[in-house]
């Protein structure tokens, strides 16, 4: 018996796995539940007893010269695979590749940053609305000839269902929904029924603001324009305002700012005339007030309206509107480092 033991000894100590597979076999032979030790133990019980002090100790040792190799093997084989792997646990990590911003998000986020400190709050309402919230509680009743001015996408022949062309129905719904004062910006993606160019596309950002308090006039509509611009292009930004027709505001008005690029001199962004338009707003019509359950006799307001698109193409000198949909990343990682 115990020559039995010396023979798996020198078997044990002689043995190299050559891989993990070889090395579990090399386990499992010796010490799985019908393996070699086993056997041993098993055998203990016939050993005279003189004997079995002996005995016991060479089994102990064979079971110690096991684990030794399998411990030995193990180590190994673990280095080695960090080495065939090349696996430097040590090595600094390389950065993560960042994304960007897109520059419409960049543009919307500074434009909502600068109301903020003005105190407006942001608003937002559904993409799909209704006939009430687009056109008519904003003064345009069925078959007014302004609807013509944004050409509409219906919903499935539904002429109640639509998509909104403007977010002015965002306003609506926070007049119904809020008593004044108000103030709220409300910044959102806006559908119109165009041909696709480099300065018109038929989806489209837009954010509009509307202040409704007691008292509030056209000067405060025209300094709080005046603070946006100069926030927006630069302190030495003027605005110039054009009277003009919106069928939910009286008296109406388009607004331009001087030119950024050739600082009102005159180039071929601005046409020579040294003015960009990027803007439309005035005085919230009585008629609104009163179909958003708001007395006119107590309240009156300002709103206005941008394309984040626009802003976008004058802030970035982006020359065509149809790169802000493409999303070629060669276009977007230039905005890496603005946030
Ligand atoms: N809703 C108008 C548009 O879509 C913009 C606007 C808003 C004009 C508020 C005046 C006042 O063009």
């Amino acid at each position: 018996m115990l020559d039995k033991v010396k023979v798996l000894l020198d078997e044990v100590s002689s043995y190299s796995p050559k891989n993990p597979e070889e090395l579990e076999q090399f386990r499992i032979q010796y010490l799985g539940k019908k393996g070699k030790m086993n056997d041993l133990f098993a055998a203990f019980k016939e050993v005279p007893n003189d004997q079995k002090k002996a005995f016991g100790q060479a089994l102990n040792q064979l079971k110690q010269a096991i684990q030794d190799k399998l411990d030995e093997g193990k180590a190994s084989f673990s280095e080695n695979t960090q080495q065939s792997s090349g696996l430097d646990l040590s090595r600094p990590m390389s950065a993560d590749q960042l994304g960007s911003r897109h520059p419409l998000s960049l543009v919307r986020n500074e434009i909502a940053e600068i109301f903020k400190r003005i105190g407006f709050t942001l608003s937002e309402g559904p993409e799909i609305e209704d006939d009430w919230h687009n056109f008519t509680a904003l003064n345009l009743p069925d078959e007014h000839p302004a609807r013509d001015m944004q050409d509409t996408f219906f919903i499935q022949q539904n002429p109640d269902i639509l998509l909104r062309t403007h977010t002015s129905s965002v306003q609506v719904r926070f007049m119904e929904n809020n008593q004044p004062p108000i103030r709220t910006l409300s910044p959102g993606r806006v559908y119109r029924n165009e041909a696709i160019s480099a300065r018109a596309h038929c989806i489209f950002h837009q954010v509009e603001g509307l202040y409704i308090d007691n008292d509030v006039s056209f000067a405060d509509l025209k300094q709080t324009l005046l603070y946006f611009a100069k926030e927006m292009f630069g302190d030495k930004t003027e605005i110039r305002l054009r009277p003009s027709y919106f069928p939910f505001t009286e008296p109406s008005a388009e607004v331009d700012v001087s030119c950024n690029i050739c600082s009102g001199k005159g180039c071929n962004v601005c046409k020579y005339t040294g003015y960009l338009e990027i803007l439309g707003c005035g005085m919230v019509d009585p008629n609104v007030l009163k179909n958003c359950g708001i007395d006119p006799n107590v309240y009156t307001g300002f709103a206005f309206g941008m394309g984040i698109e626009r802003i976008a193409m004058l802030k970035y000198q982006v020359k065509d509107l149809r790169l802000f949909f493409e999303n070629d990343v060669r276009f977007l990682e230039q905005f890496k480092s603005t946030f």
